[in-house]
């Protein structure tokens, strides 16, 4: 018997394979230093852990309704209010099981079999893997070079069959933040064409430079294309938890509200009443984020010392992409074992350096690598001067 088309087209995130080879790695007791996968390295705060546990003591174990418990929705409402000017009702809010399901269910309530999606590369992986698993087809447009929206490339690209846009600002894998002239322009764009935008911005509060400004906020009408995607594994590390959420015109929310009933009942209840914990406030992510300011400092001036290496400065989230197509070039005196690839160099650099990076490869660029400067600056300073050694 064979496996299904669907599930058989599907890979294993590269993300989570690097990870799961680490792990692996670290347990033989090997000192693998990992910029990999994208998981603020600091503890879940103490007072939404007190807050879980305070839940699970009052029973507040059982099923909830689909779309989460009524104070969770109405605590996601009051943020984006407040942080994002966006001014939602409560049924046209849903908490889902980390952004990433919140993403599934706004395609999959989004597009029909064969409907175009259009993604900007480099894109976050799961993107092109969640399109597809909804029988629609991903439409790949090139950012600029400093990786920002390039509107043009975009406009180029949409066809009758074009049915959404997937932004991601500030972006995985690049940093990139777009800026509101970008995005009122790419706003323009998708209403003259009646296309959806889904805007997934799980970095928002991780900025350098720049103001994260949520689309959907610029006028009603776009307001009224726009499914915003956010949740809480980065900014409160609470990855574990798996805490997402989605806002947008209830036509859309209300069939991801369904068919999450369907899949999931709702999302984990202990982890909703550590969600309205939270969200009351946001002083952990601004101390968090002065922290990857300055790790971020430290990691593009390391890796700009780096000969063959260029960098575009990441103005958010917390990864680098630096550029490695002169190291991976050969000219005929490089030996045989040269890596070619950035998936080649990587598993070099993971077994000869034990350092952990993400080939660019894997978000639809070749020629680059992404870091994540999760970890202490120590330990920065270490994995970068291992990769100069194997690097010369
Ligand atoms: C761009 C982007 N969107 C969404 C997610 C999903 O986050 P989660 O499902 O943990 O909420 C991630 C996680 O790495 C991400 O990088």
């Amino acid at each position: 018997m064979k496996v299904s088309m669907l599930a058989g087209a599907i890979p294993q995130s590269e993300t989570f394979a690097i990870d799961a080879r680490v792990k692996e790695m670290v347990s033989r007791g090997l000192d693998v230093i990992s910029f990999g996968l994208g998981e603020p390295d600091l503890d879940t705060p103490e007072n939404v852990k007190n807050a879980m546990i305070d839940s699970i003591r009052k029973n507040r174990t059982k099923y909830t309704s689909s779309a989460g418990i009524l104070e969770l929705r109405e605590a996601i409402r009051k943020k984006l209010l407040k942080e994002n000017s966006l001014d939602y009702s409560i049924n046209e809010i849903t908490s889902c099981n980390g952004a990433k399901h919140a993403l599934f269910n706004a395609l999959f309530s989004i597009i029909n079999p064969g409907d175009e999606v259009i993604i900007i590369r480099p894109f976050w992986i799961s993107y092109l893997e969640q399109i597809k698993m909804c029988s629609g087809k991903a439409v790949i447009v090139d950012s600029n070079e400093d990786f920002t929206l390039n509107i043009g490339n975009i406009r180029s690209k949409i066809s009758d069959r074009t049915r959404a846009i997937m932004i991601n600002s500030p972006n995985n894998p690049t940093g990139a933040v777009y800026s509101k002239k970008q995005l009122k322009e790419l706003a323009d764009l998708a209403i003259e064409n009646d296309i959806m935008i889904i805007s997934d911005e799980m970095y928002e509060k991780m900025i350098y430079e720049g103001e994260h400004i949520s689309i959907a906020s610029l006028n009603d009408e776009i307001k009224n294309l726009t499914i915003t995607i956010n949740g809480l594994s980065k900014s409160h590390c609470m990855t574990g938890l798996r805490v997402g959420y989605a806002a947008g015109p209830k036509e859309f929310i209300e069939p991801m509200i369904r068919v999450q009933s369907q899949m999931t009942s709702n999302i984990n209840t202990t982890a909703q009443y550590g969600a309205i914990e939270a969200l009351k406030d946001d002083e952990y992510t601004k101390k968090m984020v002065r922290v990857f300011a300055d790790r971020r400092k430290i990691i593009c001036e390391e890796l700009e010392s780096i000969d063959g290496v260029s960098l575009v400065r990441p103005k958010g989230a917390f990864y680098v992409y630096p550029d490695v197509r002169e190291i991976l070039k050969t000219d005929g005196t490089h030996s045989a074992t040269h890596p070619k690839t950035s998936m080649e160099l990587t598993y070099r650099l993971l077994d000869d350096a034990k350092i952990a990076v993400i080939p660019g490869s894997a978000f639809g660029t070749e020629g680059f690598l992404r870091l994540s400067y999760a970890l202490s600056e120590d330990r920065i300073v270490e994995g970068i001067k291992r990769m100069k050694e194997i690097l010369k």
